[in-house]
């Protein structure tokens, strides 16, 4: 299944072209140098999320038959970034996450492209080489860089350049400070005359304010040709990908510039400044989107949401809280300071008191947490329950209405509805080789410091007393006290 907004660009994408198919190419390979990193640079994360994902991410939503990833440095790690992005997506559109993502166009194949020297932008594309041969069409060259890149001005460029039936057409922007970017030298016709390399440029030439952002669409036939013709006759002893327009044009073939309104999305990171510069822009949008919907950011400097998270209308989100992940919140909840969570579902009206943190969990309507509660691998808490402070819960399912209010460890349990689990309680579910179940049923009360012994079971209505330590099933309606403890009386 399709979430609507995919299905409405793919019908976009046969509308205006019902033949050519449009391939993308993801440039991802390179050390990054100026990052002086030992990790590849479109790995390095913003906002939770490797570079390279945010590229991907624009790519995938024009539903391409293949996406070529050209990796290099961390062959394996880039690799797997991009899996994992894919996997991601895939995941975004389960049902218990109705609406967050756009998924993955199911038939976009994935190709991972082995440059094993950096030998240049060119050169990435020589690498790919023998994989473009076998595919026809269009195909859009991304920079693994750039993640602010938007979906739709990659249609855009794709629509130009077969309006004007282009071979290659270059995204550019004009940047007030242009250092280190390829330069754009047009003829008086505006023209692309040539691209000038940083290290190559004459003054006059570093003087021009329009550059080259490393996006293009090529016909692939024309650049497969172009390849061939490639020189590393400049200053970096590079293969230059922006060589490929002007040698297009030599053997006749038609060039094209877009000149791009926006600048600030296809900057690259370059350095750990500008990397740090896009997590503030990326976090401020984000909080700009989220209170013109409706939800309180009481210190918007101070709350850190990623990209993927939704909030419902009317939640109040305090000072110093971090929510990641594929997270979704519903309306008129609370998330009081201090508080992580990521990849958490939360129905409406939810208190989340200071400091709580909480991973791959749902917490239904109503219910109430922390302060200092502690959520992990799958607990569920049901509607009005109440998780108090210094309770974790580890992969359980906590009934309606039930509390464990203080200094409590439930793991691998199912709690009914209307529990009361006493302070210090423990469900002792590692017997040193395996994890065990405990199962505790509607309307029981488990006395302080109770110590349950998995695999138990304690039966409907039944109560334990203080320091009892439970190593066999509780019938219903019973009180059970002492160590091991045995059925003192029956309630009913
Ligand atoms: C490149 C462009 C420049 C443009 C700038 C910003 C060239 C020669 N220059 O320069 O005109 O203004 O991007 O977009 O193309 N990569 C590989 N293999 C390599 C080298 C690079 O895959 O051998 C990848 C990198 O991982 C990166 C992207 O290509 O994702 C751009 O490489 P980078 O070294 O940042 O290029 P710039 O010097 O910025
Ligand atoms: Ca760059």
């Amino acid at each position: 299944m399709r979430d609507g907004k995919t299905d409405v660009e793919t019908e976009v994408k046969t509308d205006v072209n019902t033949d050519v198919k449009t391939d993308v190419l993801i440039l991802a390979a390179g050390l990054g140098t100026r990052m002086k990193s030992r990790r590849a640079k479109v790995l390095h994360e913003l906002a939770g999320s490797p570079l390279v994902a945010y590229v991907l991410r624009a790519a995938l939503e024009l539903a391409p038959e293949a996406v070529f990833t050209v990796v290099g440095y961390q062959a394996d790690e880039v690799e797997r970034a991009v899996r994992d992005e894919v996997k991601r997506r895939e995941q975004a559109r389960m049902p218990a996450l109705p609406g967050a993502l756009p998924g993955v166009p199911a038939r976009t194949e994935l190709h991972f492209v082995r440059q094993l020297e950096q030998r240049g932008t060119g050169h990435a594309v020589m690498a790919a080489r023998e994989q473009l041969e076998k595919h026809h069409g269009e195909l859009l060259v991304l920079a693994g860089d750039a993640p602010l890149i938007k979906a739709e001005t990659l249609k855009r460029l794709a629509e130009i350049h077969r309006a004007e039936q282009n071979d290659a057409t270059m995204l550019t922007v004009l940047m007030d400070d242009p250092t280190g970017y390829g330069r754009i030298i047009r003829d008086k016709d505006g023209s692309l005359l040539r691209c000038v390399e940083q290290k190559d440029g004459s003054p006059e030439e570093l003087a021009t304010r329009e550059v080259g952002v490393s996006i293009y669409c090529f016909n692939l036939d024309a650049l497969l040709a172009a390849l061939d013709h490639l020189t590393t006759d400049n200053a970096q002893g590079e293969y230059y990908l922006t060589d490929v327009p002007r040698i297009m044009q030599a053997h006749g073939k038609k060039v094209g510039l877009l000149l791009h309104s926006n600048a600030e999305e296809v900057l690259g990171v370059n350095t750990r400044i500008e990397l740090a510069d896009l997590e503030r822009k990326l976090r401020e949008s984000k909080l700009r989107e989220l209170m013109l919907s409706g939800v309180t950011i009481v210190d918007p400097a101070t709350t850190y949401i990623h990209r993927d998270v939704q909030i419902g209308q009317d939640s109040i989100i305090h000072p110093q809280v971090i929510i990641e992940g594929l997270s979704r919140i519903g309306s008129g909840c609370t998330i009081q300071s201090w508080t992580r969570m990521k990849n958490v579902q939360i129905e409406d009206n939810v208190t989340i008191r200071n400091s709580s943190v909480i991973e791959d969990s749902v917490i239904r309507e109503g219910a109430t947490l922390g302060p200092f509660a502690r959520l992990r691998a799958g607990a569920d808490i049901g509607e009005k329950a109440g998780i108090g402070n210094f309770v974790e819960v580890k992969k359980s399912k906590i009934g309606r209405g039930t509390k464990a209010s203080h200094l409590t460890y439930l793991g691998d349990a199912t709690l009914g509805e209307r529990v009361n689990i006493g302070a210090g309680t423990v469900t002792c579910n590692y017997d040193g080789v395996r994890k065990n179940e405990t199962i505790i049923e509607d309307d029981v009360k488990i006395g302080s410091d109770t110590m349950l012994v998995a695999p138990v079971r304690v039966g409907r209505g039944s109560k334990t007393a203080a320091g009892s330590v439970v190593t066999k099933d509780v019938p219903a309606d019973s009180l059970v006290a002492g160590v091991p403890a045995v059925v003192k009386k029956k309630l009913k």
